[in-house]
């Protein structure tokens, strides 16, 4: 590179690569959908559901329009509503919170852990107990993956059981990921996660599904995805949804699964090469025993006293490209402000939002540009 020119941009996540390699595959994919015009549950949403449940282990799989519905209908499903409350980490995308306080129930704001980032069993602990004190009902745990690595479901399977609530696993960002040897959504735990195009499995719009091993909730699950609707279509017997997934995006989303398992490779590879380039001048993520990760996000922290925008700007001047994800807990934004938190309050996911930054990450990050990044990073500390 000639000093006077500027750095080649880096990709933060890079779905153009992606595009060509798929190339003719997903274009005449689409091309099918348009010549039958099935737009809604055309055949492609029926093969995707097969698909994605052999790609799992799930024996039920209901897709739909995004994430959030795919969390809302569990909710939505399971009857919870006012009095309520159901426990969610603090530390994620607000939809994990949000669809809780959509149906009238309360969200009670949990800590998570410090290496792992995912709920704290000690704080879900507390946190039932705040609910209880404050009057309301303990119903369920969404634990999240969060960025791609799975929750330590025997631990939250544990309390679940003791305190008989029900587990709403948001793999919104970690469909492929592992605990103890079996894929997410494979081992009866009801799982939801989105195609959101920036997620490990993305399609080209918005787009969810929800996994389960339980027939009478998927049964419940699409009814709920169009309205309510009985076996009479014009007789509909509860409260639902329009929450498809276009059968356009059931047709992409085949594609892509064909190439998932090598792109997941690919991503861990990636992660490793972090590990080893930054592990000693960065907090890189740890992988709990028996949990395996999809790197939605690979996030790392910084070491106290670093100013984060500062090396977000000296990364940036470089042409890398990184992103605060979450600069603010949920229970510390605007909307989520009067909702309970777990008695001892959320000290972890608090530091977290101060002192998390994540780098580029994507199946495609090819090691001269990783080590640009590494590199850039590694300079920051030395300089
Ligand atoms: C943890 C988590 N839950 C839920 C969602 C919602 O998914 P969607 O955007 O498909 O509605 C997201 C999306 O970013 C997420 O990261």
């Amino acid at each position: 590179m000639n000093q006077h020119m500027r750095p080649d941009p880096v990709s933060f996540i890079d779905v153009v690569t992606q595009r060509r390699r798929l190339g003719k595959s997903v274009d005449e994919a689409i091309a099918r959908v348009l010549a039958h015009c099935q737009f809604i549950n055309g055949p492609e949403v029926t093969q995707l559901e097969a698909a994605l449940g052999a790609f799992c282990g799930a024996k039920h799989v209901v897709t739909c329009a995004s994430g959030t519905d795919a969390l809302l209908m569990v909710l939505i499903a399971k009857g919870v509503g006012p009095g309520d409350a159901v426990f969610c980490p603090s530390f994620t995308f607000c939809a994990t919170g949000e669809v809780v306080a959509l149906t009238g129930a309360t969200p009670v704001f949990v800590d998570v852990d410090e290496a792992t980032f995912n709920i704290d069993a000690a704080s879900l602990r507390r946190g039932i107990a705040t609910a209880r004190r404050i009057g309301l009902r303990p119903r369920g745990i969404i634990p999240v993956d969060l960025f791609g690595q799975s929750v330590d479901h025997d631990a939250i399977g544990a309390i679940a059981q003791a305190e008989d609530l029900f587990v709403l696993d948001d793999a919104a960002q970690a469909f492929g990921a592992s605990y103890k040897g079996r894929r997410l959504g494979g081992f009866g735990v009801i799982t939801t996660t989105s195609f959101f195009p920036a997620k490990p499995l993305g399609c080209y719009g918005d787009g969810g599904a929800i996994f389960t091993d339980d027939a009478e909730l998927a049964e419940t699950l699409r009814s709920i995805r169009v309205h309510g609707q009985g076996s009479d279509k014009y007789d509909n017997v509860r409260l639902g949804l329009t929450a498809r997934l276009d059968t356009v995006q059931a047709a992409i989303l085949l594609e892509k699964l064909k190439i998932f398992e090598d792109e997941i490779a690919a991503r861990n590879t990636v992660a490793e090469r972090y590990a080893r380039g930054l592990g000693n001048v960065v907090t890189v993520p740890h992988l709990a025993s028996g949990s395996t990760s999809v790197w939605a996000q690979y996030t790392i922290r910084l070491p106290d006293g670093t100013d984060r925008n500062e090396f977000a700007s000296a990364l940036k001047t470089q042409g890398i490209p990184t992103a605060v994800y979450y600069p603010k807990s949920m229970h510390q934004q605007t909307a989520y402000l009067n909702f309970p938190v777990a008695d001892g309050g959320l000290p972890v996911c608090e530091q977290l939002s101060s002192d998390v930054i994540s780098l580029p990450m994507h199946a495609y990050l090819d090691e001269v540009t990783q080590a640009r990044i590494i590199e850039a990073v590694r300079g920051f500390f030395s300089a």
